[in-house]
């Protein structure tokens, strides 16, 4: 419950459009390396085909991009939701046509994969918003794509980022991914330092994985239960909630009928499950 209450608190913030933009604007970007971090320069220096489809989410100023031109791949789109970094980040590459640089929300961005690079962008979304993030990165990657980057293996005292531990993300991202590689990052940054993994999630092209809205669950107690009574269900493999309990994210061998879903909350009458959308 701890957990849960504490995000609360921290998310008063509205981690939105305007957040970001405000802090491109004032200068304020703390996690900005003025480089790329050597752990993606390890992942990048060990691709193969220069013509695979990248994605940089949460690009930021995208010296992985830089990088990634200068290693002669041509096929890189970079996305962030605050203008005043596109605007800057469309001068930079400007005239360059291996890149792609898009203003927008990465939740409503369309689009096919081979790899998508993950660097600061996970923690800077409020953790209830992680089923979603796992939701939308399997949508966008191809059958046999792959997330690749660093995560943080720690908590922070003041928020964004939000950190987090290798078994939540096992519970977060199994069955929709496999997880090829989460280990200690041997070359982090000095500051980061014994607080990140290098992972390595491919994604199962081979399961459902669905976003419902959830209301009703006001406890961590009647979370896990509702999460058990899903997991009964045939076919379900894997069910996460996030940590305002208003998603939930299910992993199945197919789509499981809504109607069997309501069915297994239905002993208590507050419980309302639905299909999320994406901007919900
Ligand atoms: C902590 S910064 C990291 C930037 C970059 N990845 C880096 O490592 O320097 C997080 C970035 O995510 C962007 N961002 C936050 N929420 C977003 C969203 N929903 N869609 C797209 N970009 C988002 C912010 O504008 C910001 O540039």
């Amino acid at each position: 419950m701890g957990n849960e209450k504490c995000c609360v608190v921290q998310c008063e913030r509205n981690l939105d459009q305007e957040y970001w933009d405000a802090q491109y604007k004032a200068n304020v970007t703390g996690w900005d390396l003025g480089k790329i971090a050597p752990p993606i320069k390890t992942i990048i220096d060990n691709l193969k085909d220069k013509n695979c489809r990248i994605l940089i989410p949460g690009c930021g100023n995208s010296y992985e991009a830089e990088y990634l031109i200068e290693s002669g791949f041509t096929n890189i789109t970079v996305l962030d939701i605050a203008p005043t970094l596109v605007q800057n980040l469309t001068e930079k590459f400007a005239g360059n046509t291996n890149i792609k640089i898009i203003l927008c929300d990465f939740f409503t961005h369309q689009g096919v994969y081979d790899l998508i690079i993950e660097q600061t962008f996970f923690c800077a979304l409020p953790p209830r918003m992680r089923q979603k993030y796992v939701w939308k990165m399997h949508q966008l990657l191809a059958d046999s794509g792959k997330i690749a980057g660093v995560l943080f293996q720690k908590q922070f005292e003041v928020n964004p980022p939000f950190g987090g531990s290798k078994e939540e993300y096992i519970a977060l991202f199994q069955k929709a991914f496999t997880i090829v590689k989460m280990e200690l990052c041997e070359n982090s940054i000095p500051p980061r330092a014994n607080s990140e993994v290098v992972i390595e999630f491919k994604k199962n092209p081979d399961v459902a994985v669905n976003l419902y809205t959830f209301e009703g669950i006001t406890c961590s107690g009647c979370m896990e239960n509702v999460s058990d009574k899903l997991a009964q269900i045939n076919g379900v493999m894997n069910v996460s909630i996030s940590t305002d309990f208003s998603k939930v994210l299910i992993v199945s061998t197919e789509e499981i009928d809504l109607t069997a879903l309501q069915f297994a909350v239905s002993y208590d009458e507050k419980y309302k499950i639905k299909k999320a959308t994406v901007t919900n």
